[in-house]
């Protein structure tokens, strides 16, 4: 099985136009049996590398050097990491148990190639779960059906995503300006993106003026990946650094802001990139409506409130430099969580799949999963 998006992305977004394949250098990832191919996107803009991978250990290793990243893709990119799991097993054990309880320790490798997006467990679970309802089959039926999976865990994405930017969308006025942090765009799922699939349904129907996209220290994310998506598609795009947030807002310069999650908690609060949780206070103080935009992937209502995501901290040379260039005197010591926790009272809206979600978040988070349970 082959999965290049196939012709260029259509600016009429609508229920009846899905699905628009995006352009092949806005993927993150790509099937090419028997390899995943991912685009690089540590070298985003300069550069457009696709690498290629056959081997679970491999691309655990790209999770956490953020060739991949962005919790949906994450997520999809083990989906399929999962396969080559099950195959590395099965050549080693041709029984059954020992051969699933390889795959779980290989599993258990992948969830931990980072920790705040719950996408990742979720890809992996539903794959752990698939493996172990066909035990008793042949091998290659497993790898067949685990393979099958994956590509449909994409699609579902894909269109999941469509249908948040169409919510997202009907909730704005005629040439709205809005600002995004990060990227939880189409590199940062199967397709279009979460917060700027809203982006892209907006500017189709004329409610999108322009798009503030913050710079996202330290990673820089805004600057990279979301401005690079925006500019490929003609969006008017103006870049700012983080702390210009505020002061944009007290102008009333802004009408809206839209992020995506990592991880949503029961009662609503919401870790995503760090910087999130000041942009959320400051909308807060101007009015600003405050919007999180995620699949059901993204929820973990194992967790009854947000103080315990775990949140992942990266190298310090991450924050003392920039593109290897060092900014920072040697022996200075450095903080530098990827992720921060924006309490539920922040959030406006949250826009799903199934609809947006208002507070009371723990109703209607339960009612959301309620929905979608007895939709399948
Ligand atoms: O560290 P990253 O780049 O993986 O962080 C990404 C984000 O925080 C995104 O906002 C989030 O994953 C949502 S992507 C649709």
């Amino acid at each position: 099985m082959s999965l290049y998006p196939p012709t260029p992305c259509s600016t009429s977004l609508s229920a009846s136009s899905f699905p628009v394949a995006m352009p092949k250098t806005l993927v993150p990832l790509a099937w090419d049996a028997p390899k995943l191919l991912l685009l690089d996107q540590t070298c985003l803009p300069e550069q457009t590398r696709w690498l290629s991978y056959t081997q679970s250990e491999a691309v655990a290793e790209a999770i956490t050097s953020m060739v991949v990243r962005g919790a949906p893709a994450i997520g999809l990119a083990a989906a399929f990491a999962m396969i080559f799991a099950f195959n590395e097993a099965a050549a080693i054990h041709s029984m059954a148990l020992p051969c699933l309880q390889l795959l779980k320790e290989k599993a258990d490798a992948l969830k931990a190639s980072r920790p705040t997006a719950v996408n990742l467990m979720w890809a992996v679970d539903k794959q752990l779960a698939l493996a172990e309802t066909l035990q008793n089959e042949p091998v290659e039926a497993i790898s067949n059906a685990l393979e099958a999976n994956a590509l449909r865990l994409l699609a579902q994405d894909q269109a999941d995503n469509w249908q948040m930017g169409l919510y997202g969308a009907a909730l704005l006025q005629a040439n709205s300006r809005l600002l995004t942090h990060c990227n939880a765009g189409a590199l940062a799922t199967g397709g279009y993106g979460t917060a700027l699939a809203v982006v892209r349904a907006a500017y189709a129907q004329g409610k999108c003026l322009k798009v503030y996209a913050d710079e996202t220290r330290p990673r820089l994310q805004g600057a990279r990946l979301t401005a690079y998506e925006l500019v490929a598609e003609g969006i008017p795009t103006t870049l700012i650094c983080d702390n210009m947030a505020a002061s944009l807002m007290q102008k009333g310069e802004v009408d809206a802001i839209f992020v995506g999650a990592d991880r949503i908690a029961a009662n609503g609060d919401t870790a995503n990139k760090i910087g999130t949780y000041s942009l959320a206070v400051v909308a807060k103080a101007h009015q600003v409506p405050f919007y999180v935009v995620a699949p059901l992937s993204t929820f973990d209502v194992s967790l009854p409130t947000g103080e315990s995501i775990p949140i992942e901290e990266r190298h310090d040379s991450e924050v003392t430099e920039i593109e290897g260039v060092r900014l920072a005197p040697k022996g200075v010591s450095v903080y530098n969580p990827a992720f921060d926790v924006t309490p539920a009272a922040l959030i406006t809206g949250m826009i799903t799949p199934v609809g947006v979600l208002q507070p009371d978040y723990n109703s209607s988070i339960a009612q959301a999963f309620k929905a979608s349970a007895a939709a399948v």
